[in-house]
């Protein structure tokens, strides 16, 4: 059955157990999963890579209460205009879960629109935040999808079929400021009292700088974006809003949390949401830092690899489109592409690659050959990361730009070609770690035609695509499969077809033929610690970390970060449960040793912070700076570098809040610390100037936000 069995089944505490029935949604399946586990969080929160995303636009996927449904300027019953609200709810995914739809189909996440309250005003242009991404008060639920408590049992009726819900959080903004008044003026409630809007701020809880050109990075996080009222999350009451909102959510039992517009923000200050996040439940979370197509970016990775999130992956997303739905690129660029964000994301397969979303034209092309969107969805279900599907894909939803690639659901049909592709993987991926785990090797390519290999442990899937209308001979090819014969795990319906590897990992020369996709796995027995995935990636002592992997072996062995034991709470075959030792601030290699003394390879960069974390303002002024100089702070504490000018924080900006020759930066601090620190000067062929003198001493404050000012000396 396509549920997530695996995962489902370490959630009770069971290896194996025979369950009745053989599709999702069966009555005995429900029967038995209430009982033994209603309102039970799948027990991997933080691992999401075993798993396959369903992104929801919740307004477009099923009107299951008519009664919520928004009326007059704001409605569209038709969905005719697609800037309305449409009727789409949670009730709709509650009964689409049961129904069978979502699990028949594999899924084991669904990604949802941002849950909050929303503004109801109606913009002769720009509609209504129908799409959600317009909030007035983050305490409450937007009422055209649901109240808590229907929200809850959303929560609740996904959990009892395996399957996780994430999030969508908008921490950067409110709605829209207009000048002509038509909506709310980014006004913003809590939990329904009146606070500020951005035209009534007395105590400046929003950004007053202007909308955003893009020109740099300082740019598009302290100006709005677009028209979006834009919050200054250095101001105390804000930072706290935000954080004790997102905890809130975290309480009704969600298991991600995929976080808006994250280039719009400070990144430190972004590193203390995670941090928030992380230390009150953790659970997955995955930002949205858009990239144009070809676009690649220094800022990107280094937020990818930093702030303790992981990304939405842009780069697979717009390559996988120029490589199968626009031909303007071939194989080797995907490819290429492959190698760039395995060297640049420390950890790429907690990145969440797809091929369409809300913000882009839908894959399939209006009048399109189909096959390219069933080709593209193998190619990513088989991909390393956590895979999103947008909702409507698998019925071949066509669409250009926003809103056109937001129609509502056209049909539930489960015949489909792509769905069957999207149900056999989802199925592969929980049952072979070497999707979730594996490297991808390349084992053959040309232009139209790629062999990668993805293998973790004793575990291979070897997949071959040919995207073009030609046939080309596949020869000289080498495997990682043992010697035997496989079936097509598609069962053909890509055109695949049966392989037979010899003793020596060659498979004879074969056609390919045109548009076909081919996967051959072997499930293998690992033997020893093969260490897959460790999250989440930072945290402090005391916290829990889950390792994922295979071959562990059912007897307790030891986990540590670095030279130092980590007290094993579980410890099964495939997944352990630790808490982070009491070391000091740094990074660690963590590894995992068997009970016969056999140790895993390390995972490398796990980040153990100092404590809770702050956010505080560091302004420096008269600094004046020689061209391609910046300036840097850099400390006692881990989060300032140790001391090591390599890992100052930086570079300052300049521009928006303070200006040349005064410098700022928001930093992320460990609370209620007494810290020592200088700036310093980094010249753009690394030498570094420290300031003079004595080291600057700041207390950090213990919640809240913080500031410190001083002039360069
Ligand atoms: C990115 C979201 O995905 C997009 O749909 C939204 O409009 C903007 N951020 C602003 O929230
Ligand atoms: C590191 C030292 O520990 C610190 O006290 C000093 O100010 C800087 N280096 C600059 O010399
Ligand atoms: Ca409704
Ligand atoms: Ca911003």
């Amino acid at each position: 059955m396509p549920l997530d069995r695996r995962t489902f089944l370490k959630g009770l505490g069971l290896s194996t157990i025979g369950i009745a029935g053989s599709t999702g949604a069966g009555s005995d399946d429900l029967a038995f999963v209430s009982q033994a586990a209603a309102g039970t969080p799948p027990e991997q929160t933080v691992n999401f890579a075993e798993n396959v995303i369903y992104q929801i636009i919740s307004d477009r996927f099923r009107d299951g209460n008519p009664d919520n449904n928004a009326t007059g300027e704001l409605a569209s019953d038709d969905c005719s205009n697609l800037r309305k609200y449409c009727g789409g709810d949670w009730q709709g995914i509650i009964d689409k879960i049961q129904s069978g739809y979502l699990t028949d189909l594999g899924v084991s996440a669904v990604w949802i629109s941002p849950p909050f309250e929303n503004i109801t005003a109606v913009d002769s242009d720009i509609g209504t935040s129908y799409h959600g991404y317009w909030a007035r008060d983050f305490t409450d639920t937007n009422q055209f999808f649901g109240d808590m408590e229907t929200f809850k049992q959303l929560v609740d009726v996904a959990h009892q079929n395996g399957i996780k819900v994430v999030i969508d959080f908008v921490p950067n903004h409110t709605s829209p400021s207009t000048s002509d008044d038509e909506l709310e003026d980014g006004v913003l409630y809590d939990n329904g009292s009146y606070v500020a809007a951005y035209n009534d701020d007395p105590e400046s809880y929003f950004h007053h700088n202007g909308g955003t050109d893009y020109s740099s990075y300082e740019d598009q996080i302290y100006r709005n974006l677009y028209n979006l009222a834009d919050f200054d999350q250095h101001e105390a009451y804000i930072d706290q809003y935000l954080k004790d909102a997102i905890k809130q959510w975290l309480d009704t039992g969600i298991d991600g949390i995929r976080v808006d517009a994250v280039a719009h923000m400070p990144p430190k200050w972004q590193k203390t949401l995670v941090d928030t996040i992380y230390d009150h439940r953790p659970v997955f979370t995955f930002g949205e830092w858009f990239l144009g197509a070809d676009q690649s970016n220094p800022r990107y990775y280094e937020f990818s690899n930093d702030s303790g999130m992981s990304l939405l992956d842009f780069r697979f997303g717009h390559e996988i489109r120029q490589v199968l739905r626009d031909f303007t690129d071939d194989w080797y660029g995907f490819r290429d592409m492959l190698q760039e964000t395995a060297a640049e994301h420390d950890q790429v397969i907690d990145q969440v690659p797809f091929i369409d979303n809300h913000d882009m034209p839908r894959f399939t092309v209006e009048g399109g050959d189909t096959r390219n969107t069933d080709m593209a969805l193998a190619v990513l279900l088989t991909s390393r990361g956590t895979p999103a599907v947008y909702y409507g894909t698998e019925q071949y939803l066509t669409g250009g730009n926003d809103p056109e690639n937001r129609k509502p659901m056209p049909s539930f049909d489960t015949t489909t070609t792509a769905y069957k592709v999207i149900q056999e993987l989802t199925a592969l991926r929980s049952s072979n770690p070497a999707l979730a785990y594996g490297d991808t090797e390349e084992r053959w390519i040309n232009s139209d035609v790629f062999v990668y290999e993805r293998e973790f442990g004793d575990n291979v899937v070897l997949v071959a695509i040919n995207r073009s209308l030609d046939w080309y001979d596949v020869s000289g090819l080498h495997t990682s499969l043992p010697e035997g014969t496989y079936d097509d795990v598609l069962g053909g319906t890509l055109d695949g077809f049966t392989a037979t590897v010899n003793a020596d990992g060659s498979i004879d020369t074969f056609s390919l033929s045109p548009q076909t996709v081919c996967v051959w796995e072997y499930t293998g027995t690992t033997t020893e610690p093969a260490l897959g995935h460790v999250g989440p990636t930072m945290g402090q002592p005391g916290h829990t970390v889950v390792l994922s992997g295979d071959g562990f072996g059912s007897t307790e062995g030891t986990v540590e970060f670095g030279t130092t034991s980590a007290s094993v709470t579980s410890w099964s075959d495939t997944e352990i449960e630790a808490t982070v030792p009491a070391v000091s601030g740094g990074y660690y290699d963590v590894t995992v040793t068997d009970a016969n003394g056999v140790q895993s390879t390390p995972f490398s960069g796990y980040e153990v912070l100092s404590g809770d974390q702050i956010s505080a303002r560091f302004v420096v002024n008269d600094a004046t700076t020689d061209m391609g100089e910046n300036v840097y702070v850099v400390g006692n504490v881990h989060e300032l570098g140790n001391w090591d000018a390599d890992r100052a924080v930086g570079p300052f900006f300049n521009q928006v809040v303070h200006e040349y020759p005064n410098w700022y930066y928001d930093v992320n601090l460990p609370a209620g610390t007494d810290i020592e620190f200088k700036f310093v000067k980094i010249a753009s062929d690394g030498t570094v100037t420290w300031e003079s003198g004595s080291n600057r001493t700041y207390t950090t404050p213990t919640d809240s936000t913080g500031e410190y000012t001083g002039t360069w000396k």
